[in-house]
């Protein structure tokens, strides 16, 4: 049955798949096997996608070899797009199913081979970028866009939002931007209504030094500099630049589920600047809606600041969820609520949300 269909799937390919030599049994043949029968007459037999001119098609073919590329990928994806056919994460029909023809397990194989031609191993699996959680910054290097926004809850009214840019560079560095604004409710002797304004500006930089997929681990540094944009009179801003580092790590725990953590130091380079240290963990774990759908990923987030010159623990719990939107997965939201649970006074309880753009993986409005 399985080779009926097999060989349907050869035949629709077109003539180029004359070449390919079909296994005889399909369950002992190696990934590379598999791919040169089923896969080659339209990605090539070195993986770098055949010409437009032979294929006969207009949707240009990735390149497997690109690590750039396919690194990022987790492969289960690639399972989902080789069994469902590309439509499953957004992309072209011309990409067919081979779900008919070959099995997950064999499909498996196939996308484990194609996983191997990206041969510089710079480059950490895709299965190490864990979902970013609303506090707790990732070890993985990103190009995304994120847009945060959160709203006090109970007490003065104050609404934040935040537009942070990454990029990638090279398997293991990245740069960061953020930019932050505020709206909030003042009554003071300068102030009686709402203010607005510009918050402090940060830059940062990431370098993963460590990655190994085997044992499921990610590790990075960062450097992160805020500089006083912020207007401090209005409570928006600090009275001068910071200065942060931290180290962040990731694990996968389990099949779909995480844990990651971050801790640092935080510096005020002005009199009066307060050095702080922070801890934030992160655990988590994402369930699809049937085998291939939208993504669920519920997590709970533990924040802790303490000033490092004595001073008690200030704690916070941050309970959320973050979910596909698009077929694609590359748009993601994020919603929680921050909940103060040392030191209340003053802190209130906030929504936090956030929505995401993988920008590497498509456009904004590519892949629904
Ligand atoms: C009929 C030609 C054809 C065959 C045969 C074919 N593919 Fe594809 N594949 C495509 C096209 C075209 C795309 C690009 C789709 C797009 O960009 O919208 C694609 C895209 C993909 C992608 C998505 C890469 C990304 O951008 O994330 C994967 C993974 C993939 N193919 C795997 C396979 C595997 C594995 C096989 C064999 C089991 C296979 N393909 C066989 C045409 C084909």
């Amino acid at each position: 049955m399985r080779t009926i269909h097999l060989s349907l799937v050869l035949l629709a390919v077109g003539p180029t798949s004359a070449a390919a030599q079909r296994p005889a049994d399909l369950d002992r043949a190696s990934g590379q096997d598999l791919y040169l029968a089923t896969c080659a007459n339209c990605h090539g037999a070195d993986g770098t996608g055949l010409d437009r001119a032979l294929v006969g098609f207009e949707e240009a073919l990735p390149d497997f070899t690109d690590c750039r590329f396919a690194s990022r990928e987790p492969a289960a994806d690639w399972v989902a797009i080789a069994h469902q056919g590309g439509p499953i994460r957004g992309f072209s029909q011309m990409m067919p199913a081979f779900g008919g023809a070959l099995t997950e397990e064999q499909l498996g194989r196939v996308v484990d081979y194609v996983k191997s031609l990206c041969t510089d191993h710079a480059w950490p699996r895709g299965e190490l970028n864990l979902p970013r959680a609303m506090f707790t910054e990732k070890a993985f290097p990103e190009d995304e866009w994120v847009i945060e926004a959160d709203a006090a809850l109970e007490g003065d009214a104050e609404f934040s939002t935040a537009f942070v840019y990454e990029k990638r560079f090279g398997p293991r560095a990245q740069l960061e931007a953020k930019i932050p604004y505020t709206v909030k409710r003042l009554s003071d002797a300068a102030h009686d209504g709402f203010v607005g304004g510009l918050g402090d500006v940060a830059l940062g930089m990431k370098y993963a030094f460590h990655h190994d997929y085997a044992s499921g681990t990610i590790a990075s540094l960062s450097g992160e500099v805020a500089l006083p944009t912020g207007d401090e009179a209005k409570g928006i801003g600090a009275d001068g630049a910071k200065l942060e580092g931290f180290l962040s790590f990731g694990k996968i725990v389990a099949a779909d589920g995480f844990l990651q953590a971050q801790a640092g130091v935080e510096t005020g380079l002005y009199d009066g600047g307060e050095a702080e240290g922070f801890a934030r963990l992160v655990l988590g774990r994402t369930w699809t809606s049937g085998p291939w759908g939208r993504s669920w990923t519920p997590m709970v987030e533990v924040l802790a600041v303490r000033e490092l010159e004595g001073g008690s623990v200030v704690l916070d719990l941050v309970p959320q969820m973050q979910i596909s939107l698009n077929t694609r997965q590359h748009v993601l939201f994020n919603v929680g609520v921050l909940v103060p649970t040392t030191q209340r006074e003053g802190r209130s309880l906030r929504l936090v949300t956030y929505l995401l753009l993988d920008w590497f993986d498509g456009g904004f409005f590519e892949g629904w």
